[in-house]
């Protein structure tokens, strides 16, 4: 850490400044902002964030912003932000991109949290000592398949249309922006405070765009954040790249200069890789070109993509058949694409997605955002990481890659194969693209371009893939004439050049190294075919790649030896490099390199192995010692100049995870039973309301989000007297996809009604409907008396609000309920309601994690809570009973200090079996399994909510709709992945 905050400046500063009158805002004192790190020596080092139209510019220097998305609010343990954003660094990223969702951080209007596991300036303060810059867009309105797209849900009851200059709207809106803005404003790269070098304003605002409303919103917004203090870049991200909210379109106070044009893409595997940068096809649709004075920005390009009840989307495989389609190849074919097209600021989204957990999850999705993305959702790095990583140390590395020149495109001889040809502005070399876009393998030989003529080189690119070639590529004092394996990284270490190319595994890869003596070449591992040619001055080398091949050349009259590593992309995923005050490292062998510290004679390494592995590192000129974790490692100096471990490291040790017993079981709804009180309840009774749904004609608005009820069930009921001559009750209601209502007649089970699973046609439908009609059995009202009708009614989410027409604010609950009259019989009574929802946001998890059945206002989810006199049992548990039933359990884990587990929850049972499960881990809402539809079976478990030297409670909130058996079924704890190594963990409490 002590590299990363000389680099970067201490943070000053924060709190809440600004706030308009009445807001309470909590914001958390993070480490680096406490009286232990006081800033030094008044103001800090102050920097610059421009641009031209090449690329972002850090204090004059050019850089390309290889950025990967991560949302911190679907990953609720602060701790682990710190192990997302090593393997961030660790893995090539120059850069994080964050979405704030204002509901995260919003119970009520005008009070705001940023404290827990919403603290935001602790995840920006992390991400500067970490060494990562950071994109920031706070919205308002984000999208990002999270409830109503992120607006708090007390805004789906409040006046004025979203997403517009409706006066109403922007009062909130500007008290959010100020809240959020006094957090991110201090952790400004420009104020030396942290590391904030962009910010999105709104996100793919496509409405508007031509009446006037949407240019005077955007400017508000503009002028806001920027009277906030944000002085950094700001940019919007246009969907589907319609050339909307380009500079100059909107704001009027003329800064030129300070705004970016960025737009989004999510191309499917089976599509040809758009041509969408500053070098593509112009007009409509055509990316980069619409603002050809800034750099090529995709904000947001496909890392994988989301999944929807049912598993439509990936045929039921979940988010493996993410990973498996939009793959390796799937990244080098489409980013690469990216850079040949002069894209220099480059977000993949998401390279971790992470949970939904609690009721973050737009109706659509499940609780899963995993997304498919190069690290899943148990924190693992996936076979997605090398491909990542290859580009990312590239552009790091290789200097000029943030501004080549587009010289054209060359001819392959195949129609299905692309060749990009691009130059180094600054120096000599060229880079060539060349992408596959057959279903099959293809070799090819292309021509390429170099100082001495062309040389037409054959290469083989697989199906659906793309490789990067370069010629002419200064190497530390030599020059590359040509090579067919991608430059990985250069740098130097100690008294030697070190170089890695890379390929897929079995490539066959040729190499030409300018030498103007004969070197003395030795193939230190692996297999590799040398030959000088002296007429020409050349090394040439052949190899075909399988592990590390590795080279060392001497003698040719360059002041240093080079160390030449061929890597296959497995060898490639064990090869790690980080900057260090004294000079970059280069590690071979673990599954991951976290930090580096120099200090004195020794390196001292932090990171992890995932089984026994061996340990090579490469260090600056003097160092003699290595140590792993705290622990010195016995080293030997290797014929490669690295210092190389006697003995292994350890992986992880192993452990047995306890199995889930000592079930307890009881069930509750209350609410349905005739005699409870309910005389505490909101009465329903208003007659208007902002929602889009129309208020049935003369009804009361029964939607749940008018009495104050924003997520999870909602309860009715409505005592009337008999007798009711009615066949029917109908009762109509909104939900979101997978919604359901439950409905009891002087507490006999009228029935169960759900809302249907989405076909892959209708992810993107909203605004699910349907009216529920029950059978009255005969004669159950015939009699005079009291009479009470419960109904429960469980909502998904609220709509997002993507084509800014208040879609979020549609209704959820009841829409309208009453007895069909019978034929021939009078009016059925007019029935009043009384309603009953969450309670208060729970002040350490937050509004998103608690809705209203019983047994959560009662606190039955919560660690605490007393369950003695519960019924005992054993799962799997079978019943019929329509209604509500919990099941709570306790289980100590003893993962080994030193180990980094990541468990997860599955849940598996008879499919024919509906029912659905929201499963509280000590307290926290970590998702929802419906049984019948799927496709999610395992839950992440967090570390930080699961202690894993210690106690926990799971608790199960089943719902069951008394149609078929229900469950649960086997409940188990699994091991979704362990590293020795991993980062301090701190409990969430
Ligand atoms: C984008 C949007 C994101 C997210 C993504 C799909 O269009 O900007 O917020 O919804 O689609 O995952």
């Amino acid at each position: 850490m002590e590299f990363s905050r000389r680099r970067f400046g201490l943070l000053i500063g924060g709190g809440a400044a600004g706030l308009a009158t009445g807001a309470t805002v909590a914001v958390g004192v993070s480490r680096a902002m406490d009286k232990e790190h006081p800033a030094q020596g008044g103001r800090p080092a102050a920097h610059t964030v421009g641009f031209d139209r090449h690329s972002v510019l850090l204090d004059g220097r050019r850089i390309a912003v290889w950025s990967g998305e991560f949302h911190p609010f679907r990953l609720p343990s602060p701790s682990l932000w710190r192990d997302i954003l090593q393997k961030f660094r660790a893995s090539g990223y120059n850069t994080v991109c964050i979405y704030v969702s204002w509901n995260y951080h919003s119970p009520a209007p005008g009070t705001y949290d940023f404290t827990g596991v919403r603290d935001l300036g602790a995840m920006l303060d992390m991400a500067a000592e970490e060494g990562l810059h950071v994109i920031v867009r706070p919205g308002p309105y984000i999208n990002a398949e999270v409830d109503a797209g992120g607006y708090p849900g007390w805004l789906t009851a409040t006046a004025g249309t979203a997403r517009t200059d409706d006066p109403t709207y922007l009062g909130h809106v500007d008290q959010w922006l100020t809240a959020v803005n006094a957090v991110i404003a201090p952790r400004q790269y420009t104020s030396g405070g942290g590391t904030v070098l962009l910010y999105q304003l709104e996100n793919e605002y496509a409405a508007h765009v031509h009446d006037g409303t949407g240019a005077r919103y955007m400017a508000h917004l503009y002028a806001k954040v920027r009277a906030d203090g944000i002085e950094v870049p700001l940019f919007h991200n246009d969907k589907g790249r319609n050339g909307y909210w380009t500079p100059g379109s909107f704001a009027t106070d003329g800064e030129s200069g300070r705004y970016l044009y960025a737009f989004d893409g999510y191309p499917s595997p089976d599509d040809t890789p758009p041509d969408w940068g500053l070098f593509g096809r112009g007009g409509a649709k055509g990316g980069s070109t619409a603002s050809p004075g800034t750099p090529g920005f995709l904000a947001e390009f496909g890392g994988g993509w989301f999944d929807c009840w049912g598993g439509a989307e990936f045929d039921g495989q979940g988010y493996a058949g993410a990973r498996a389609t939009r793959d390796a190849a799937y990244e080098r074919r489409f980013y690469l694409t990216n850079l040949a097209n002069g894209i220099t600021v480059h977000n993949v989204y998401m390279t971790f997605g992470g949970t939904s957990w609690g009721w973050l999850p737009a109706p659509a999705v499940y609780t899963s955002y995993d997304y498919g993305a190069a690290i899943d959702e148990a924190r693992n790095l996936t076979s997605k990481i090398p491909p990542m990583k290859q580009l990312g140390y590239l552009l790091a590395t290789v200097p000029g890659l943030a501004r080549l020149d587009r010289v054209g495109r060359g001819d392959t001889g195949d129609p299905d194969v692309v060749l990009y040809h691009l130059a180094d502005h600054a120096g000599s070399a060229h880079i060539l693209v060349a992408r596959n876009d057959a279903a099959t393998d293809r070799e090819v030989t292309l021509p390429l371009p170099t100082a001495t003529g062309t040389r037409n080189v054959p290469v083989r690119i697989p199906a659906r893939d793309a490789r990067l070639l370069a010629t002419e590529l200064t190497l530390g004092s030599r020059l590359l004439r040509w090579t067919t394996a991608q430059p990985m990284l250069q740098q130097k270490s100690g008294r030697q050049d070190i170089a890695v190319l890379v390929s897929r595994p079995k490539d066959t890869v040729e190499l030409a190294l300018a030498c103007s003596r004969r070197p003395t070449v030795s193939v230190l591992d692996g297999a590799a075919q040398t030959s000088y040619d002296a007429s020409a001055g050349l090394l040439r080398i052949t190899a075909t790649l399988s592990g590390l091949t590795r080279l060392h050349i001497s003698g040719d009259g360059h002041p240093s030896p080079l160390l030449l590593l061929l890597a296959d992309d497995d060898a490639s995923a064990a090869l790690w490099r980080h900057d260090t005050a004294s000079g970059p490292v280069l590690v071979h062998g673990p599954a991951l390199l976290r930090d580096v510290e120099v200090r004195g004679t020794a390196v001292r390494l932090t990171g992890d192995t995932t089984a026994p592995s061996g340990l090579e590192v490469w260090a600056p000129r003097g160092i003699e010692a290595v140590l792993w974790n705290g622990r010195p490692v016995p080293v030997a100096m290797s014929p490669s100049g690295s210092l190389t471990a006697r003995h292994q490291l350890p992986g992880p040790a192993s452990f047995a995870l306890p199995k889930l017993t000592g079930w307890r079981r009881a069930e509750e709804n209350p609410e349905s039973e005739p005699g409870y009180d309910d005389s505490a309840w909101a009465v329903a009774d208003r007659r208007t309301s902002h929602s889009p749904t129309p208020v049935p004609a003369g009804g009361p608005v029964l939607f749940a989000d008018d009495y104050g009820f924003h997520y999870g069930d909602v309860w009715y009921r409505t005592t009337f007297t008999g007798p009711v001559d009615s066949a029917t009750v109908e009762l109509a209601y909104r939900t979101g996809t997978q919604g359901l209502l439950m409905a009891w007649l002087d507490g006999t089970p009228l029935g169960a009604h759900r809302m249907p699973v989405p076909t892959k046609e209708q992810t993107g439908v909203r605004r699910w409907s349907a009216t529920a009609s029950f059978p009255v059995p005969a004669g159950a009202l015939h009699g005079t008396g009291r009479h009470v009708l419960a109904v429960l009614v469980r909502p998904m989410a609220h709509d997002e609000d993507g084509g800014a027409n208040d879609a979020h604010k549609t209704a959820r609950g009841l829409v309208s309920a009453a007895f069909a009259p019978a034929s021939g019989s009078g009016p059925a009574p007019a029935l009043t309601w009384r309603i009953q929802g969450a309670g208060p946001a729970d002040p350490l998890r937050g509004p998103l994690n608690t809705g209203g059945l019983h047994g959560e206002r009662a606190g039955w989810h919560l660690p605490h809570h007393d369950d003695r006199h519960w019924q005992p049992t054993t799962l799997p548990h079978t019943g019929t009973r329509q209604g509500v039933t919990w099941y709570r359990t306790d289980f100590r884990l003893a993962v080994p200090h030193g180990t980094d587990a990541s468990l997860g929850l599955t849940l598996t049972d008879d499919p024919a079996h509906a029912y659905r499960i929201q499963l509280f881990l000590n307290g926290w809402n970590l998702g929802q399994y419906i049984n019948d539809v799927g496709p999610q079976h395992t839950f992440v478990l967090p570390n930080g909510i699961l202690d894993p030297h210690g106690h926990n409670t799971l608790a199960l909130a089943v719902l069951s709709d008394g149609t078929t058996p229900a469950g649960p079924g086997n409940a188990e704890l699994t091991l979704l992945g362990a590293a020795a190594g991993g980062v301090p963990l701190t409990l969430v409490t």
